[in-house]
């Protein structure tokens, strides 16, 4: 997010003491009013749905997280959060559970990150586009292991399991004086009973000198001591003869070619320990990784479900990614060429967060009553939210092309119910009764109904069309004259 933190520095900071760990640096940016609010300045012109305000809940040395909060509409709570994850080369962010459900979408850089999967401890290797999904209350850790990269992570805060507390709540379990571990706030007398040692053993982990919750940490000894272990692992199961490793062959019996098929998933098994915890072999199908965790899914290896000259988009749901389903949610991904733009179209099953990777776009935005709700120039960094069932468009600036990411709060498939161009629904129901819902007629409607042949995304470039007064000139050269 370089836009993103070119905005930072200009940003008014306010210190606020958090409740119990974390220093937090609450930033402003614009004038956007806290979760939408209702202030809004004549009508189209405004940014209420633009989320302008960045909360800085994470701020250490090895890198920071940014939350910028949604909000729900008539009183009713924000679905979901969006946050942020900067991590410096060569850092760690230390194991703790959430009071959120996360999807990872890594923007940038590589990452290893580990977390309890169904009582295991499974580890997976992320590259850039990866999405993965943390389960809330699930420990995990992420360590950048980018060469000499910075980790920029965007992910969707699921808040439906939420205590309620700020934007989501850490339980860091690992930690020392700061943050302090949840251990810490047992009576030494029972962690000493608990853990069955020392209290001198158990200060030596929990007074330990944490500097902040993203630490500086150096990867290679992760790898030596799972190289290490892997090495023990396969040596042991040699050694036991025994090579009923995983539970591979739950079903089905013993058998020579049952052990000849257990031998060859145990050196896989061995391989993908070495590679961090996954098949070397993922992109090629679905298959899962032993450990039975899903792996991540990459959004850059698909092919997009729309595309034609003017842009591309995918749509995820959890038909093609099933963790998606867990806490029902889409992710999705558009890129726009210069000057294209989406149709005007409505969402019918979801409200959606969107997030700029690059470029800028016009945004228009209509409320029920059919007036412009917003329009708004948004840039790369920028975090927008279209409500459900509001018709909207974007418009990409004609500098160069515009991409966005998001998530939407439906984890089914998405049908966006365009209003114009080719695949709308104004051509599909296109009739007497859609003519006289205009006051025309049918051959009136159909002349404006039918003249765009490109649909879902189209050229935008094109100068206004103006009719009427013998006036054929563009707006804009007449503009110039009225000046
Ligand atoms: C507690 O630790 C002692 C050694 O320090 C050991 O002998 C004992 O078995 C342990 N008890 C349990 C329940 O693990
Ligand atoms: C249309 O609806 C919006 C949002 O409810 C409201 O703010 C606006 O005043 C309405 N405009 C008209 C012309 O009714």
């Amino acid at each position: 997010m370089g836009a993103m933190g070119d905005r930072t520095a200009v940003m008014l900071l306010m210190l606020l003491l958090s409740s119990w760990c974390l220093t937090a640096v609450t930033g402003y940016r614009g004038r956007g009013a806290r979760g939408g609010g209702e202030e809004e300045e004549g009508g189209g012109s405004g940014r209420r749905f633009v989320l302008e305000e960045s909360e800085e809940v994470v701020k250490a040395e090895g890198g920071e997280v940014r939350v910028v909060r949604g909000f729900g509409i008539g009183g009713r709570p924000a679905p979901m959060h969006i946050g942020f994850i900067t991590m410096e080369p060569k850092t760690l962010f230390i194991p703790q559970y959430l009071d959120s459900s996360l999807i990872l979408f890594v923007h940038r850089g590589e990452a290893r990150i580990g977390w309890i999967y169904e009582d295991n401890m499974v580890e997976r290797r992320l590259k850039m586009g990866d999405i993965i999904h943390i389960a809330a209350g699930s420990t995990f850790y992420m360590v950048n292991t980018g060469k000499g990269q910075r980790l920029q992570i965007i992910c969707s805060i699921d808040t439906s399991e939420s205590l309620g507390l700020g934007p989501y709540q850490s339980f860091f379990i690992g930690g020392g004086t700061y943050p302090s571990s949840v251990l810490a706030g047992f009576d030494i007398e029972t962690l000493t009973a608990a853990f069955n040692v020392t209290t001198e053993e158990m200060d030596t982990i929990l007074g330990a000198r944490i500097r902040g919750p993203i630490i500086f940490y150096s990867d290679r000894a992760a790898d030596q001591s799972r190289l290490l272990a892997s090495c023990m692992q396969w040596k042991q199961l040699h050694k036991k003869g025994s090579l009923d490793f995983n539970d591979v062959a739950d079903d089905e019996g013993g058998g020579e070619v049952q052990q000849e098929e257990n031998k060859r998933w145990t050196l896989r098994n061995f391989l993908a320990n070495l590679l961090g915890g996954q098949f070397y072999d993922r992109r090629k199908g679905k298959k899962q990784s032993p450990d039975h965790a899903p792996d991540a899914y990459n959004l850059y290896d698909r092919d997009p479900d729309f595309r034609n000259n003017h842009g591309w988009s995918i749509a995820l749901d959890e038909g093609n990614y099933a963790p998606l389903g867990i806490n029902d949610i889409g992710v999705y991904l558009v890129k726009l060429t210069a000057g294209s733009m989406m149709l005007p179209h409505v969402n019918p099953t979801a409200t959606e967060y969107g997030i700029v990777l690059g470029g800028s776009a016009i945004i228009h935005l209509v409320y029920p009553n059919g007036t412009a709700a917003m329009k708004a120039e948004v840039s790369e960094g920028d975090v927008f939210m279209i409500p459900r069932y509001f018709p909207f468009c974007q418009i990409a600036s004609l500098s160069g092309p515009f991409e966005f990411f998001g998530f939407t709060t439906s984890a089914r498939r998405n049908r966006p119910q365009f209003l114009v161009g080719a695949s709308s629904i104004l051509r599909t129901m296109l009739g007497p009764e859609l003519a006289a819902g205009f006051g025309v007629t049918e051959e009136e409607l159909r002349k404006v109904v039918e003249a765009q042949k490109d649909a879902v995304i189209v050229a935008s470039w094109t100068l206004p069309k103006i009719r009427g007064k013998g006036e054929d000139e563009p707006l804009l050269i007449r503009r110039m004259a009225d000046v």
